[in-house]
């Protein structure tokens, strides 16, 4: 559908967005998801043809679209800045600045009437684009409103098949719309797969702990045995742990780091545990609580997800385990050694 070869420099500055390559399907829903300030409008205007292109190509249904305007391109764009007030009509939104100016009724009626024939609207929400483009539209709504819209838009795509690229920093937004995620850091695509590909095999610790929240927790280790098929990795108390990770042999005795999600930690017997800590403080959601452990090291402290209501409160000493199917490990640049998960977690 669209074949993406992008790079872009404002002026002099450093680029902005790095020899970017993808390749988007006829029907599939794209999210760019990073942190603010990694260029995901910027990616989103070069598409729409609202910035210009510094380097690379781009081909819309195999029809080179570089040089064309805006509306040469049949894309629809929702941007991440407008003021339109949702409780408002299309006519209220139109009206308001007027309004606030003070212009006399009859002649904010006329000048909204002519605007909305300038700007043929009826033949706009006739045309159906080729392409959507959407940069973060929920961010300014209210937690229920966002959750009801980012269904609308669910549906919307299942009723329509329509191809969509939709730009967000919300990792929720990102995992229950996506077919698949772009995951951008300072210009650059850091992985791209569907949610579930990146949640079980994130391509490095920036993956690790942008997909999932809370985020991922990372645990100093050494590689003590590499292997094909387990590895065996010493955690900085001195315990040993056996993991279902192929690590190959020259990493042996390097500084790895263990990564656990929150909601695979175990409670234990301090005696048979991993590891132990004294709980900081404990957040009650109601559904979930989440306890933020100390774990001696200078670092973040480490959260916990219990799915149950728990009686552990702050300053408690308390035994965890890291169940070792649902551990991952990277190397001292982060990038993450492949896991062996049972087939049907792949
Ligand atoms: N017109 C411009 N001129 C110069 N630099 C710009 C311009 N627009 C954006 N930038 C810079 O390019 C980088 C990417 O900006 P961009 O707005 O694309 O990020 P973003 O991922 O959309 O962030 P956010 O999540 O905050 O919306 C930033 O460092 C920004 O300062
Ligand atoms: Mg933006």
């Amino acid at each position: 559908m669209a074949q993406l070869t992008l790079e872009k420099r404002y002026g002099k500055a450093a680029e902005v967005i790095k020899s970017l390559d993808l390749q988007i399907n006829s029907g599939e829903f794209v999210v760019f998801v990073g942190p603010s300030g990694c260029g995901k409008s910027t990616l989103l205007r070069m598409i729409a043809g609202l910035e210009e292109i510094s380097g690379g190509s781009m081909y819309i249904d195999g029809q080179y679209v570089n040089d064309d305007t805006p509306a040469e391109r049949g894309i629809g764009m929702v941007f991440q800045s407008y003021a339109l007030y949702p409780h408002m009509s299309v006519y209220q939104n139109m009206a308001f600045a007027l309004e606030l100016a003070g212009h006399p009724k009859q002649e904010i009626d006329q000048k909204v009437r002519d605007s909305a024939r300038i700007l043929q609207l009826e033949h706009l929400l006739e045309r159906k684009p080729k392409l959507f483009l959407f940069d973060e539209p929920l961010s300014n709504l209210d937690a229920s409103l966002r959750v009801q819209m980012r269904m609308e838009i669910a549906t919307l795509h299942q009723r329509l098949g329509s191809t969509i690229i939709y730009v967000t920093h919300d990792q929720v937004e990102a995992m229950t719309l996506a077919d698949r995620i772009v995951v951008l850091n300072k210009g650059n695509i850091e992985q791209v797969g569907t949610p579930l590909e990146l949640y079980d095999h994130p391509a490095n610790e920036f993956v690790a702990q942008f997909i999932g929240s809370p985020k991922m927790n990372l645990i100093p280790a050494i590689l003590k045995r590499a292997g094909a098929e387990q590895s065996l990795v010493e955690l900085d108390n001195g315990k040993e742990l056996l993991l279902p990770i192929a690590t190959p042999a020259e990493a042996e005795g390097q500084s790895v780091n263990l990564g656990i999600r929150p909601e695979h930690v175990q409670w234990g017997e301090q005696a048979e545990c991993e590891y132990q800590g004294e709980v900081m403080f404990v957040e009650h959601m109601g559904n979930e609580t989440y306890l933020y452990l100390d774990n001696g090291n200078a670092g973040e402290p480490w959260v916990v997800r219990n799915a149950e209501r728990s009686p552990i409160a702050a300053g408690a000493l308390v035994g965890i385990r890291l169940p070792a199917a649902c551990c991952y490990l990277f190397d001292r640049e982060g990038r993450a050694f492949r896991r062996l998960l049972p087939s049907a977690q792949h």
